[in-house]
């Protein structure tokens, strides 16, 4: 059975090395897995990921913009690469994917969370990740550990205030979804974080 999970979680939660550290033990498993990022992973996407890591200001574009970009990355990533993957067998690892535009532009921005689901199932189809791993991460934290390295400026440099609202909206996303979203914090060290993911994941793993 092909399992499609995603990792989310605020900027410098190191999502995507334990996004990358669960593909490949699954793959030692036997599994075959997709690993996607967003934006990126399709060419529209990786435009998009270049033109957010661009210094800019940061109200250069209005939010509704901002939502509607990220939402275009998503439809072309499920169309091309989520959808097919997953109907070949493929498991799909996402590092984020809706959970992300609810919290940074529905809670860090102010956008309707009630709009932000409507494009959502528009943007995708309806998919929806079995699984989504939240690595909750106090905001300084986060933000002195800094991000890939690749410098997203464009949302480093918000306020405080706007990644503390973006941490609170995907606890709360969490907490109204507990039977698909999982917590793990992600102050604990890597090996203790890595089992709680395998311990999460296991289940799906076994299931018909
Ligand atoms: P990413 O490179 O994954 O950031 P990080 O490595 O710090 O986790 O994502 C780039 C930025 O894009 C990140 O700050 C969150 C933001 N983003 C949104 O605001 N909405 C979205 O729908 C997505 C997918 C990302």
């Amino acid at each position: 059975m092909a399992i499609f999970i995603s990792f989310e979680g605020g900027d410098g939660s190191g999502k995507s090395t334990h996004a990358r550290t669960l593909a490949n033990r699954l793959k030692l498993e036997g599994l075959d897995v997709k690993l996607v990022r967003e934006p990126g992973s399709t060419p529209l996407g990786q435009y998009l990921r270049e033109w957010l890591k661009q210094e800019r200001d940061t109200d250069d574009i209005s939010p509704t913009t901002e939502l509607l970009l990220f939402s275009a990355a998503r439809a072309e990533l499920v169309e091309k690469v989520v959808a097919p993957a997953l109907e070949k067998g493929t498991t799909v690892i996402s590092d984020r994917f809706t959970g992300s535009t609810l919290a940074y532009q529905g809670y860090g921005r102010g956008l309707s969370i009630g709009t932000i689901n409507e494009i959502n199932k528009t943007s995708t189809s309806g998919l929806i990740p079995d699984l989504t791993i939240l690595l909750d991460c106090p905001v300084e934290i986060g933000l002195a550990r800094g991000n890939d390295g690749q410098g997203q400026r464009r949302f480093e440099e918000e306020s405080f205030h706007f990644h503390e609202r973006v941490r609170q909206g995907y606890l709360k996303l969490a907490n109204a979804h507990s039977d698909r979203w999982h917590t793990i914090d992600s102050t604990l060290s890597v090996p203790k974080i890595e089992e709680f993911v395998w311990a999460l994941v296991t289940p799906y793993l076994t299931a018909d």
